[in-house]
């Protein structure tokens, strides 16, 4: 009777001991009994904490999204509800790159070999570290989980949710484009639809007698989706560049290149944010045009972004080749 009743107790206190080793000092995926799809599915933080999502939760991230190859990325990412607590937690994964932990953070790349970061000390909501992008040009996708804990210590109490601009739907993804070399972007996308701003980005550089790709990503599905290539990002006939559409309805977008050829494509893809559109370009075989600098944006039908109506890019600088 006496050994039963130890035999029990111990293995009672083993276990959140095991568990509790995965939470405080971070969440991985795979890793800790945490589910391998933590930032991408269910059961994902619900399998130990609240089983369902929370809606009042955001996990916002920022910092540059259309990039040079090996660029160094600044990045932030903050986890919100609506109580006053300061504790929280995250789980952050990308498709390829490297993170780099700042403080409260560590990361990750055991897994699956998909680089991923989470908190090492969950006293806090938000946190700073850099991420490295591949030196392969092309889109980079990022997903998330956040929870913002009560801090008593339990699995309990406490909100989670996804990133996205319903924290309740899993998969939303941040992405990042890592532009062929040579190419520069200025300005970030303005706020469309739910939140997301376009990210404008080029796989590879224009080059005479051939054609290549802008691609445009966070748009709202299903909408007419204009790609801009200017011969100047200072002047527009009598306007200044950048200009900023404000006073006409704009939000906080602007216009960056002139309006010199304008492609329009319709964005596919289904889901807020997740409309693409992928615009060819071709350059006449004249070696005349080498070193001329070429200017994108893209400008988005976006009813739900601002009065306007539009929503814009950031704007990518090229020189042909
Ligand atoms: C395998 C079970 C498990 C999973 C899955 C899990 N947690 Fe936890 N978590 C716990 C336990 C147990 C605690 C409480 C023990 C402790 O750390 O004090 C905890 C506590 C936390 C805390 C500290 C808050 C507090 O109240 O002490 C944070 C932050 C946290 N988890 C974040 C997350 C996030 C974000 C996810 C999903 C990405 C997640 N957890 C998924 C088991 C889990």
């Amino acid at each position: 009777m006496r050994i039963r009743r130890t035999i029990l107790f111990s293995a009672a206190a083993l276990l959140p001991v095991s568990i509790a080793l995965g939470s405080k000092d971070g969440v991985v995926a795979g890793k800790n009994s945490m589910p391998s799809n933590l930032t991408t599915g269910f059961p994902s933080c619900g399998n130990c904490h609240t089983s369902t999502p929370n809606s009042g939760v955001r996990v916002d991230i920022s910092g540059a999204t259309s990039v040079a190859p090996g660029a160094s990325v600044a990045m932030k990412l903050a986890v919100s509800d609506p109580s006053t607590s300061t504790q929280s937690g995250f789980a952050l994964e990308a498709s390829a790159g490297a993170y780099v932990a700042g403080t409260g953070t560590r990361t990750d790349t055991t897994v699956r070999g998909a680089p991923a970061i989470t908190h090492s000390n969950p006293l806090s909501r938000t946190w700073s570290f850099s991420w490295t992008a591949p030196t392969t040009p092309g889109l980079v996708t990022m997903t998330a989980t956040g929870n913002a804990a009560n801090g008593d210590g339990k699995d309990r109490g406490d909100q989670w949710g996804f990133y996205g601009h319903d924290s309740t739907i899993p998969g939303a993804m941040y992405r990042v484009f890592v532009n062929a070399p040579g190419i520069t972007s200025t300005g970030e996308g303005c706020t469309g639809t739910d939140g997301y701003r376009p990210v404008l980005g080029m796989a590879k550089a224009p080059q005479i007698g051939t054609t290549w790709n802008s691609e445009a990503y966070n748009l709202p599905p299903a909408t007419a989706s204009v790609g801009i290539l200017g011969l100047s990002n200072t002047t527009f006939g009598v306007l200044p560049l950048p200009f900023p559409l404000k006073p006409i309805g704009g939000g906080d977008c602007a216009l960056r290149v002139s309006l010199d050829v304008m492609q329009v494509a319709v964005a596919s893809g289904r889901g807020s944010g997740n409309g693409s559109a992928q615009i060819a370009w071709i350059l006449p075989n004249d070696p005349n045009l080498r070193g001329i600098k070429l200017y994108f944006q893209q400008m988005t039908v976006d009813p739900k972004a601002n009065t306007f109506g539009f929503s814009f890019s950031n704007a990518l600088t090229t020189t042909i080749q």
